[in-house]
């Protein structure tokens, strides 16, 4: 039998702690609405009494969102929960998130008390809550390094108490997902009550293991993951709403269980969330890294045209992201440049296809990546590969104390020719050179460069018009550098003359 999973989104609260990821009041409004169109069952909106902003934004996200359960985050104390409590008041559906430390370490060394006592201030902080809203969620705080035994006396008692929902954090992100699977097991058979709350899993990533935490979480009976988006989050972040949401959607057949998420949206709330955040998203991020559905090698582009599913186990359009990418380096093979170049409008025999694909790869040796653009160019000087006036051979001599010199050797209806010139820089140079060897009186009227994309190891573009006789000739070249493709545009220009 299906079962569902509750989404619990916590950028707003344990996301919007990341030094530099703070928000005003318009941007979380614009982040809940984003979350509730994604399908979100909580968002928790703030902690209220930790500054007027939060307080405001939580009073504001709960008139702008209807359907999803607002939540204010609050310490064991009754000020806190009379805050969120005020800061709640115009929520649908409001919840308070109360809670307290339960590990050793925070019962001794931060909240200076003892075991007893925190179960008398946890049971208190949720009776309190509960005077003024029916959904109380309590958090344990560090459950994750608390004794399974202890636990489950807290989470039996607060549960007495009222708690709907009870929170099992690893909030040191230390747990092994085995560890945290048993953890919750645990709980499920050895508190009497458990059947009255949902289990809820709050798992931070300082080990790289809170998603695999969270998922082992809900296989031995949570049924409610915090998580964010993109991971942000305390320190090296939380679960990442994509990643669980994705796990649980690509997983279904084994594990059953459904979330209310609507997946194609991810991929556009993410961005929208790192770029108000200022917080790039690494390229390598499951899900909704830059690279997450990008191939390189040869071998895999190769696999992914012939089945897609050869080398992916999620189609991107699930998640929002209109295709794979194939990206073009030194190591893409002929399938992936002939596919692109199919994609571009290029449709070549295979010997033609065996000649570019030289050339593709001089280009990718000197690029990192190559793009449409590229191949464009690529595709335009290939074309003009049978030109009667062809470069040779270049050689400029420029720099600060010397006289710019140029050595061209040009071949010409199939002679080559050699010259030697100078001029006020290395493509003056050049082109005095080339002008000795044609015999023509051509005159540059214009001559421009441009970088096609950015970086300082991409291509140059070069677009020359001469005159000749009255009459306007156009030449165009590209290539990495932009000496060479100066000259190579003003051969092309000049062939058109010959
Ligand atoms: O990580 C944590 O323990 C928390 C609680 C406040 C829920 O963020
Ligand atoms: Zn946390």
């Amino acid at each position: 039998m299906d079962e569902r999973v509750y989404v619990f989104d916590t950028t707003l609260r344990d996301g919007e702690q990341v030094p530099g990821c703070q928000l005003n009041t318009v941007e979380k409004i614009e982040v809940a609405q984003a979350l509730e169109a994604l399908g979100v069952d909580i968002i928790e909106a703030g902690f209220p009494i930790s500054s007027p902003g939060d307080f405001k934004s939580v009073v504001e996200i709960s008139k702008a969102v209807t359907r999803p359960v607002i939540c204010g985050l609050t310490r064991a104390i009754k000020k806190d929960i009379e805050v969120a409590a005020e800061a709640l008041q115009h929520a649908r559906r409001p919840r308070i998130h109360t809670g307290i430390g339960t590990s050793y370490y925070h019962i001794h060394y931060k909240l200076n008390s003892n075991p007893e006592e925190i179960i008398e201030r946890a049971r208190a902080a949720v009776k309190y809550a509960r005077k003024f809203v029916d959904d109380v969620e309590f958090y344990a705080e560090d459950a994750g390094r608390t004794e399974n035994e202890y636990l489950a006396r807290v989470v039996e008692e607060v549960i007495k108490a009222g708690a709907t929902v009870v929170n099992i954090p690893d909030t040191t992100g230390y747990a092994l997902p085995e560890e945290f699977g048993s953890k919750i097991r645990y709980l499920v058979e050895n508190v009497p009550n458990i059947d009255k709350a949902v289990i809820s899993t709050h798992c931070h990533n300082d080990l790289g293991m809170a998603t695999a935490n969270t998922i082992n979480g809900v296989i031995n009976g949570a049924r409610q993951v915090e998580v964010t988006i993109n991971g942000i989050g305390e320190r090296a972040g939380n679960t990442s709403l994509e990643e669980v949401a994705m796990i649980l959607k690509s997983r279904y057949k084994d594990l059953h269980f459904t979330t209310g998420i609507n997946t194609k949206k991810i991929y556009k709330t993410s961005r929208m969330v790192s770029s108000l955040m200022n917080m790039p998203v690494q390229p390598n991020k499951a899900i909704v890294g830059r690279n997450a559905f990008a191939h390189s090698s040869g071998i895999h582009q190769d696999g992914v045209l012939k089945k897609r599913e050869n080398y992916e186990i999620i189609n991107p359009k699930d998640v929002g992201i209109k295709e794979s990418s194939i990206v073009l380096t030194a190591r893409s093979g002929r399938a992936a440049l002939k596919h692109r170049l199919d994609v571009l409008g290029y449709t070549l025999s295979k010997n033609a296809l065996d000649d570019v694909y030289q050339h593709f790869l001089e280009l990718a040796d000197k690029k990192k990546e190559i793009k449409d653009e590229d191949l464009e160019v690529l595709m335009g000087t290939f074309k003009k590969e049978d030109r009667h006036i062809k470069l040779e051979r270049l050689q400029v001599l420029s720099g600060k104390s010397v006289f710019p010199t140029a050595m061209v050797r040009v071949r010409i209806n199939g002679e080559s020719f050699t010259s030697t010139s100078t001029g006020n820089g290395p493509i003056d140079a050049a082109f005095s050179a080339v002008k000795q060897l044609i015999k023509r009186k051509v005159t540059l009227e214009e001559f421009l460069i441009q970088a096609i994309t950015k970086g300082s190891d991409d291509l140059g573009k070069v677009h020359v018009q001469i005159e000749n006789r009255g009459q306007t000739y156009y030449g165009f070249s590209a290539n990495t550098d932009i000496i060479t493709a100066s000259v190579e545009a003003f051969l092309d220009a000049i062939g058109k003359i010959v």
